[in-house]
């Protein structure tokens, strides 16, 4: 064990934990690194915060990828983009082998760390998630290009050719506070407060090495039928995920989201690209559209999710089927054109709602779309398919954007990016 993983050991546990895991209830012990990993190798402990099978509601942290990629129906998110201040390689690794550790906690519904009972400290942890289970919490954090241009860091040699900022598309009206980011997380949970709480906590402890540049939270509604979970609607009342590849197929996620051996710098292999763009929906102008203008909008019934002319959500789009000379779907359609490409992601987006336009005085309303993919090509080229050709375009205005490249999943005993600090 180095002396750098030796201090982040002894920081990283409690002496609460320490004596308990020694068996020793006395004060009064004082351990030096040595005497700590002796006492941890005596017992046979394992030092580091570990999935708590009890837990109630919980996704696992630990795994081939991370959490909240392949999580199925997210139902909260608290999305933050952050600007990265830490000083050096290591101060940098320090705070991710934390984020490590706490978030292996927040996802078991546990407290960051344990509470002193002194009544003249700040608590250790800021407590609005207390009686509240895992809620089915997932972190999700990723870098973005920018933190690879930091001389300090040193870290320019391990930039995957392939992040880079997005290219300008046609009709994109972007906000400079909705653009970039160094590092991003992504907490999901069934509860909105536990993904606060958990951005929150990991904030507060990264003080000094990032700071907030842009955040935004999100929603999704599920109808059920039965014990199935239906598809989401997104504001404009369309079933949102309908054509997305199907999670449970391994062979399909390797294809499309996975970072696979030889496809990127190595630290990415079972990792992914996350394209974050923050879509303002103008839905005072959609309402106002027939249900045949929106339904051609799509190339989908809105009801039933159907392709149009078909009664299935499931059922096969056939965009070359014409009647009478004339397309069934709209070749303009969204997902006409979606479909004019051969490239797949996976899309995971939120609908949003903050509050109102003073100057217009129209919803701010939309969509954090989020889509995961090996390569942001396949973004990429999805987007550029709709240029200024897509009917979509007339209801909607891209405002932010950022890409981040997504670590692979964390082993026991290791920590989150791991391979990007060798
Ligand atoms: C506010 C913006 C957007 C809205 C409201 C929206 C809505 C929809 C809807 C309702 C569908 C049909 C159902 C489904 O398959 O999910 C769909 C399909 C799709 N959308 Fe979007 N979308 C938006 C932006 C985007 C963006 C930015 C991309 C990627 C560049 C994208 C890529 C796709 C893809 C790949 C499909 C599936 C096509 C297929 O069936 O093969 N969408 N979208």
């Amino acid at each position: 064990m180095s002396n750098e993983d030796k201090s982040f050991l002894q920081t990283q546990i409690s002496r609460r934990d320490v004596l308990k895991i020694a068996g020793i209830g006395s004060a009064g012990v004082l351990l030096g690194a040595s005497g700590l990993t002796g006492v941890l190798t005596a017992v046979g402990a394992n030092p580091f915060a570990d999935d708590d099978p009890t837990a109630v509601n919980k996704v696992n942290f630990y795994g081939k990828h991370q959490s909240g990629i392949l999580t199925k129906n997210p139902q909260h998110v608290y999305f933050v983009s952050l600007n990265c201040t830490a000083k050096s390689k290591q101060e940098l690794k320090e705070m991710f082998q934390l984020w490590t550790q706490y978030s292996v906690k927040l996802m078991n519904g546990q407290l960051v760390e344990p509470n002193s009972a002194n009544l003249l400290l700040p608590t250790a942890d800021t407590g609005e998630s207390e009686g509240l289970d895992a809620s089915n919490l997932t972190l999700t954090y990723g870098v973005g290009p920018s933190l690879f241009e930091k001389p300090e860091l040193g870290l320019q040699s391990k930039k995957p050719a392939e992040l880079k900022d997005l290219p300008h598309f046609p009709k994109d009206q972007l906000d400079p506070e909705y653009v970039g980011g160094d590092i991003c997380i992504q907490a999901c949970a069934d509860d909105p407060q536990v993904a606060f709480h958990a951005v929150r906590n990991l904030i507060r402890a990264a003080r000094g090495k990032v700071t907030m540049r842009w955040s935004q939270v999100g929603f999704n509604s599920y109808q059920k039928k039965g014990k199935k979970t239906m598809t989401p609607r997104n504001l404009f009342a369309f079933k949102d995920g309908t054509g997305n590849p199907n999670v449970d197929n391994s062979k399909d996620m390797n294809d499309v989201v996975w970072v696979q051996p030889g496809d990127s710098k190595g630290w990415l292999t079972g990792g992914s690209y996350l394209a974050v763009r923050r879509i303002q929906m103008h839905i005072e102008t959609w309402d106002r559209t027939s249900l045949q203008g929106q339904e051609d909008t799509f190339g989908r019934h809105r009801d039933s999710g159907a392709p149009i002319g078909k009664t299935g959500e499931f059922e096969d789009m056939e965009i070359d089927r014409k009647e009478n000379g004339k397309p069934v779907v709209p070749v303009n359609s969204h997902v006409a054109l979606a479909k004019q490409v051969k490239d797949r992601i996976l899309r995971r987006s939120f609908s949003y709602s903050d509050g109102i336009h003073s100057k217009t005085g129209t919803f701010d309303a939309g969509l954090l779309f989020m889509s995961f993919q090996k390569n942001p090509s396949q973004f990429i080229n999805i987007q550029n398919s709709f240029g200024r050709v897509d009917k979509l375009n007339e209801y909607i205005t891209h405002r932010g954007s950022a890409l981040f490249a997504c670590f692979p999943g964390v082993k026991k005993g290791s920590f989150l990016g791991a391979e990007l600090f060798k």
